[in-house]
C-alpha cells in the first residue's frame, strides 16, 4: 500500500463504557427452543450486554466520557465541542451533548449537538469535528457513541441486541492515532431498518439489511479506494451488528480483490497447493471452506485451478485471522452497541494488538442507509494514554450474567434502579497521580435545588423551573471509601444528595469497601423531566493480571469458532 496522506487531526483521547450484566446466549437459544447453535456457531455470538435499570444512553455516555477524560488527562475545560452519535435518545428534542457538557464541566462556550444515522452517527459526527477543526472553529472535539439496541422479545433480531457507549477526544497533534484525508462514502434511501416514533424497539427487515450492510460496505471501500489507490492494512474493522457479518462481508471482499488482481497480473504463477494435506483440499473444494461453492464455480469459470483456489483459501484465511478476527471480539461479548460498535472496536485493537505505525481500515455501516470508510494511523508512543486504567478488559472480568427470566424484566420495564439503591457518606480517595493536575477530573461538581433538580452551572439560570427554592453545590469523587452505611425502605437519593451529604451506593457493599462514580437516571417527574446523577458502584476486587494470556486466548476462540462454521 502506497502511504496514503494522513491529517495531523485524529483521536486524542479515548474511553468505554458496557454495562456490567449480560445474558448468555447459549441461555437465550434454550429459552427460545432454538438451536444455541445458530446463535453460537451461526452468528458467532456469545452473550450480550444488558442495561440495568436507570441504565440509559445518557449515563452511559457520562460513563465513557468521564473515563475518556481520566485516561487521556484532558481538562474538560478545554474541550469546545460535544457532538453525539445516538439513536437511542432520551428526549425527542434536547440533546445528550447538552446534558454532557453540563455535567462534566466542559466548557460554556462549547458547540454542543446530537446527530442521527443509525449506527453511524458517531462516525458522522467524527467526520463533523474534523472540519471543524480543520476550519479552525474548534480546537478540540468530544464526540460520543452510545446505544442501546432493542427489538421484541422473541424476535429474529433478539439475539443481535447489546448495549454500551464510547468517547473519543478529537484534536490536533493526536497522541493515539491520526486519521486518513480521504474518506469512502455511500448514502441512499434504504429502508433494511428503522424505529418508529414512541416506540422503544426497532423493526429490520433482517435479511434485506444484510444485503444493505454488504453492498454499503462495498461501495465505501471502492469510493476509498478509487481515491488512495489500494488499501493494505494491519487490521479491518467494520461496523458488526453480530461477528459473523464482517465475517460474511471481508470474505466478499477479499474474493473480489482477489479476481480483480488476477485479471491484472494473472493468477497462475505463485501456486503452492500441491503442498497442502489433501484430505484440507477436498473439503476447500467442496465449499467448506472460506469460498462458498458459488464462488469455487466462478472461480473455475475465469480458469483458476484447483490448487491456486486453495492457496486463495488460505490467504484468505489467513488475513481473516490475523487483520479481521482481533476486533470482533467486542460484538462477540457486549453485542450490537450500535453507534458505539465500530469505535468500541478501534479501542479494543488499539488497546491489545496495535503497534505504533499500524494501519486500521474502518468500516461503519448506519442503516437508513450511509457507509463510512477510512483508515486510521496509530502514533508513536500510543500506549502512554491507551494503557491508562480503565481499560475495556476490565469490563470483560467484571461482568454479572443475567437468567432469562430477569432478563424479560429488564427488557420490558424500562423503571428507573431505586430498589437497588442505599445511601451511605464516602470519603475520597486519590485519583491517579497523572490525572490529578487537572482539577475537573478528579470528579464532579453538581449543584441542585432543595427538592434535588439538577441545576445548570451558567449562572444567569440557576435557579429551579420547577418553582423549587435553594441551591446546594456538591462534589462527587471518582473514587472513594464508604465510611457509613444506611438502608431505608423509601428514598428519593435525588433529595438526600441535595440535603444530607449522603450518595446513593449500588447493592449493599460493606462498609470500608471502595466504590466509583457511575451515572444512573434516577427520576422521572409527571413532566417527564428526567434528572440523571452519581450513583456509587463497588470496585470489583479482581483486576486484570493475565492481559496476554486472556487476549491469546480470545484470539483462539475466535479462530476457533470460524472454523466451526466453516
Ligand atoms: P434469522 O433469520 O433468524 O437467522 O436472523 P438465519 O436463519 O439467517 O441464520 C443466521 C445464521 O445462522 C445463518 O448463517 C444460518 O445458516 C446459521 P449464514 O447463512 O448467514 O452464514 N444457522 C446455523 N448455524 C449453525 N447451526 C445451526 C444454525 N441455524 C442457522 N443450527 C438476522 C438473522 C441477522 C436477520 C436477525 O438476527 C436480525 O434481524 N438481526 C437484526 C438486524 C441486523 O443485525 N442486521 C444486520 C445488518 S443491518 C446493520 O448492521 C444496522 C444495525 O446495526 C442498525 C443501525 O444501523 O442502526 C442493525
Amino acid at each position: 500500500m502506497q502511504t496514503p496522506p494522513f491529517l495531523d487531526i485524529g483521536i486524542d483521547g479515548i474511553g468505554f463504557y458496557v454495562p456490567q450484566e449480560r445474558l448468555r446466549l447459549a441461555d437465550l437459544a434454550h429459552a427460545r427452543g432454538v438451536d444455541p447453535a445458530k446463535y453460537i456457531d451461526g452468528l458467532m455470538l456469545e452473550e450480550f450486554a444488558v442495561p440495568d435499570y436507570g441504565e440509559d444512553a445518557v449515563s452511559m455516555a457520562l460513563m465513557a466520557s468521564n473515563r475518556a477524560l481520566l485516561k487521556s488527562g484532558i481538562d474538560p475545560h478545554s474541550i469546545d465541542c460535544v457532538l453525539v452519535g445516538t439513536e437511542s435518545a432520551a428526549y425527542a428534542v434536547k440533546s445528550i451533548a447538552a446534558i454532557l457538557s453540563g455535567m462534566l464541566g466542559i466548557s460554556e462556550h462549547a458547540f454542543t449537538g446530537d446527530l442521527t444515522h443509525a449506527c453511524a452517527s458517531a462516525t458522522c459526527s467524527i467526520i463533523n469535528a474534523i472540519g471543524l477543526i480543520s476550519a479552525g472553529l474548534i480546537k478540540r472535539a468530544l464526540v460520543i457513541g452510545t446505544d442501546v439496541s432493542k427489538y421484541p422479545i422473541g424476535s429474529a433480531g433478539e439475539p443481535t441486541q447489546g448495549a454500551g457507549a464510547i468517547a473519543l477526544i478529537i484534536s490536533r497533534n493526536p497522541r493515539i492515532a491520526r486519521f486518513s484525508a480521504n474518506f469512502g462514502k455511500i448514502s441512499g434511501h434504504v429502508n433494511d431498518f428503522f424505529r418508529p416514533n414512541g416506540q422503544d424497539t426497532a423493526i429490520v427487515y433482517g435479511h434485506y439489511s444484510i444485503d444493505a450492510y454488504l453492498s454499503f460496505q462495498q461501495h465505501a471501500y471502492d469510493d476509498l479506494s478509487r481515491q488512495i489507490g489500494p488499501i493494505d492494512p494491519n487490521y479491518w474493522i467494520f461496523h458488526s451488528p453480530y461477528a459473523k457479518l464482517p465475517v460474511q462481508f471481508f470474505r466478499q471482499l477479499m474474493l473480489r480483490r482477489k479476481i480483480n488482481d488476477s485479471h491484472n497480473t494473472g493468477n497462475g504463477s505463485e501456486s503452492l497447493g500441491s503442498s497442502f494435506p489433501s484430505a484440507d483440499q477436498v473439503q476447500i473444494l467442496k465449499g467448506k471452506g472460506e469460498i462458498s461453492c458459488p464462488d469455487i464455480q466462478l472461480l473455475k469459470n475465469l480458469d483458476w485451478n484447483d490448487f491456486e483456489i486453495c492457496d486463495l483459501h488460505h490467504t484468505i484465511q489467513q488475513e481473516l485471522r490475523e487483520r479481521l478476527l482481533p476486533s470482533l471480539f467486542v460484538s462477540r461479548h457486549f453485542g450490537n452497541m450500535y453507534s458505539a460498535s465500530v469505535w468500541s472496536q478501534v479501542m479494543w485493537v488499539l488497546e491489545n494488538y496495535a503497534r505504533d505505525g499500524d494501519v486500521f481500515y474502518f468500516g461503519s455501516y448506519g442503516s437508513g442507509a450511509t457507509a463510512i470508510s477510512g483508515l486510521l494511523q496509530v502514533q508513536p508512543n500510543f500506549r502512554s494514554i491507551i494503557d491508562r486504567p480503565p481499560i475495556m478488559l476490565d469490563s470483560v472480568r467484571t461482568r454479572e450474567y443475567l437468567t432469562v427470566k430477569s432478563y424479560e424484566e429488564h427488557h420490558e420495564n424500562n423503571c428507573l434502579i431505586l430498589p437497588k439503591i442505599t445511601l451511605g457518606r464516602i470519603s475520597t480517595l486519590p485519583t491517579e497521580p497523572v490525572v490529578t493536575k487537572n482539577i475537573g477530573i478528579q470528579g464532579i461538581s453538581l449543584s441542585f435545588c432543595d427538592a434535588g433538580c439538577v441545576l445548570p452551572h451558567n449562572k444567569d439560570l440557576s435557579y429551579c423551573p420547577q418553582g423549587h427554592f435553594g441551591r446546594f453545590n456538591r462534589f462527587f469523587p471518582q473514587s472513594a471509601k464508604i465510611t457509613h452505611l444506611r438502608k431505608t425502605d423509601f428514598i428519593d437519593p435525588l433529595l438526600e444528595i441535595a440535603h444530607n451529604g449522603e450518595v446513593p451506593i449500588l447493592g449493599i457493599p460493606p462498609v470500608g469497601s471502595v466504590v466509583e462514580l457511575n451515572f444512573r437516571k434516577l427520576r422521572q417527574d409527571e413532566n417527564k423531566l428526567l434528572q440523571w446523577a452519581p450513583v456509587y458502584c463497588p470496585v470489583p476486587s479482581e483486576l486484570v493480571t493475565e492481559q496476554d494470556y486472556l487476549v491469546e486466548k480470545i484470539v483462539l476462540e475466535c479462530a476457533s469458532t470460524l472454523h466451526r462454521n466453516a
